[in-house]
């Protein structure tokens, strides 16, 4: 079998190993125009390309990474405080192009809807990445100027031996947290009056309801495939991963949307079942 460098799996492990933010951003689009014109084939045997362990995906030598707790608190009431908060959020969009890449790159023989619905995904992380340092250039600051969060990363590793296991908590835990956590910081700008940092938000928020309802989608695909009923899997799988419960409050309308059952939202807000009841 001849070496398939080009084939769609290859690409997106090109993309994501590279740490060049605006390079990484234009291998993206490069990718989805390409699967757009049909020239990236899903290999039927899963492709040349090997599937690696990711510990660490393409990034710049900035931001210095350092752990959760010692990310300084984010006011967006000075200039300063308002571009820690933007940077928090670039870092975010940043991992988030790197985590829809990795699902592209590491499962293998699925449906191309699959492929095409996380090359989306990258490609809006990608805009996304690019209108929230636009806002940090508009406060004197680029991404790499704050230290930032290390861990976000962490949750693709544990969950890269199943596609099942990523979309219950990559899209289901940490981008669903996206969705609550966006309209607090929206009514934290409204208050100093920042109209341009609210209209990148709000786009946010409205794709990122497509990235958790992509993944609800696909989550619900793989238990319906394994005959296994997906609510009682999702919090098992949260107990075992050991996965951030969300804190309140829920954005229960952004969810509802994104496809979380009414069930499951009530679940979620009565907080994380002690070890005996899980
Ligand atoms: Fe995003
Ligand atoms: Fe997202």
């Amino acid at each position: 079998m001849p070496e398939t460098p080009e084939d769609m799996h290859a690409q997106a492990y090109a993309a994501l190993m590279c740490p060049d933010p605006a390079e990484k951003s234009r291998l993206v689009a490069q990718l989805c125009r390409d699967w757009e014109q049909g020239l990236l084939p899903i290999p039927a045997d899963g492709g040349a390309c090997p599937v690696l362990p990711v510990i660490d995906a393409g990034r710049p030598d900035r931001p210095e990474l350092i752990t959760y707790t010692s990310v300084p608190q984010r006011k967006p009431s000075s200039t300063e405080g308002l571009a820690a908060l933007l940077h928090a959020i670039a870092h975010i969009e940043f991992n988030a192009i790197n985590l829809a890449l990795d699902c592209v790159y590491r499962f293998r023989g699925l449906p191309a809807d699959f492929y095409a619905g996380w090359l989306q995904v990258a490609e809006e992380e990608a805009y996304h990445f690019g209108l929230v340092t636009e806002r940090l250039a508009a406060a004197g600051f680029a991404y790499g100027d704050f230290p930032a969060h290390r861990g976000l990363w962490d949750m693709a590793v544990k969950t890269a031996d199943d596609p099942l296991v990523r979309m219950a908590l990559v899209p289901r835990v940490l981008e669903a947290r996206g969705l609550d956590a966006t309209p607090p910081i929206i009514a934290k700008l409204r208050k100093v009056g920042d109209e341009a940092t609210i209209a990148v938000l709000d786009i946010i928020l409205r794709d990122e309801i497509g990235h958790v309802a992509l993944g609800d989608r696909w989550f619900r695909h793989f238990c319906a495939e394994r005959g296994r009923e997906p609510e009682a899997t999702y919090l098992t799988l949260m107990t075992e991963f050991d996965a951030p419960w969300p804190p309140k409050p829920l954005n229960v309308e952004a969810r509802r949307r994104a496809g979380f059952s009414a069930g499951e939202i009530a679940r979620l807000e009565g907080g994380r079942p002690r070890k005996s009841e899980a």
